[in-house]
């Protein structure tokens, strides 16, 4: 385990649960995962092909429990369905979906917007990024106890570039709008199953996904000295909050995007330089 993990405890204990979005050591479902599995969590991870699984098997290895890799495309029906079937025939129920997917194109993470987003490019990241939440959570929630057995709680991933214009996050900011305003869709519909759902908005972290956007290395410098606490996000801290919207300490909160960006997001102006 990572030295971003808390001390072990039993907050998840008897919760079991599918983490979507593993592709090494750096990606923020890793983080999420351990964290959990601390806290006692069963889990299972979805990858996406068989690309990945040499990287994601000995990190789903060195987890204490029995944890379980199916691979699951979130683009294709079928990789999807034999996914939650796998799910379903091991475990019967589940009670948490962590959903950490997203992708663009390369040549749309860069430049004009307006001209560089064309129709397959703004459909596919639409498709991955977006609407493979509302078809994941529709899938998760028919193997969800009923509220009066506790129910069950979801988390997507989004950042900041959806409420605010981020050079070069483009077609992805766009997407990211969409995962927040299907986030709390899906909260209206399965809050009467007493099934909760929220997303966590983190500030710029160094993964694969981040290595895409031309720029990065600025975004995150800039999202380090712009940020309140003057720190870059941690992972401590994103892990932190999907545990407390994923296990009990999250009652009553739903439909929500808590932002962990060491304050970022908060800020209209960075510091001024003193006048004389
Ligand atoms: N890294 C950041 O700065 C940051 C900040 C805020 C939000 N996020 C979000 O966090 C989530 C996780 O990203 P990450 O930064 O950990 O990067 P990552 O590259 O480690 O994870 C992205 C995952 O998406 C998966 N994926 C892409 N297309 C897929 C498909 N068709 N089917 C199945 N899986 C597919 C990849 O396999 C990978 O595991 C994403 O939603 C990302 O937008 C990242």
């Amino acid at each position: 385990m990572s030295d971003s993990v808390f001390p072990a405890g039993n907050l998840m204990k008897g919760k079991r649960g599918l983490v979507m979005g593993v592709a090494n050591k750096n990606s923020i479902a890793w983080g999420i995962a351990q964290q959990l599995a601390a806290q006692g969590a069963e889990l299972a991870f979805s990858y996406q092909g068989e690309e990945l699984e040499k990287r994601v098997r000995p990190l789903v290895e060195s987890l204490p429990g029995e944890p379980f890799m199916v691979t699951a495309d979130v683009t294709d029906d079928a990789s999807m369905d034999a996914c939650f079937d796998t799910l379903k025939a091991r475990w019967g129920k589940m009670d948490f979906l962590v959903h950490a997917i997203a992708f663009a194109g390369k040549d749309e993470l860069q430049g004009s917007f307006t001209h560089n987003t064309t129709r397959e490019g703004f459909k596919r990241a639409m498709d991955v990024s977006a609407f493979s939440f509302v078809d994941a959570a529709k899938r998760a929630s028919a193997l969800m106890p009923p509220r009066e057995e506790g129910g069950g709680a979801m988390i997507s991933m989004t950042y900041l570039g959806s409420e605010r214009v981020v050079p070069n996050y483009n077609v992805m900011g766009v997407a990211k709008a969409a995962l927040e305003a299907c986030t709390r869709y899906i909260a209206r519909d399965l809050g009467p199953l007493g099934i909760r759902v929220n997303a966590i908005s983190a500030g710029p972290m160094r993964t694969l996904a981040m290595a895409g956007i031309s720029g990065g290395r600025t975004l995150m410098k800039t999202g380090k000295e712009w940020s309140m606490l003057k720190e870059d996000t941690r992972m401590e801290g994103v892990a932190g909050a999907a545990l407390y919207l994923l296990s009990d300490l999250g009652h009553s909160c739903t439909g929500e995007v808590l932002h962990v960006d060491a304050g970022f997001h908060a800020v209209a102006v960075p510091d001024l330089a003193d006048e004389d």
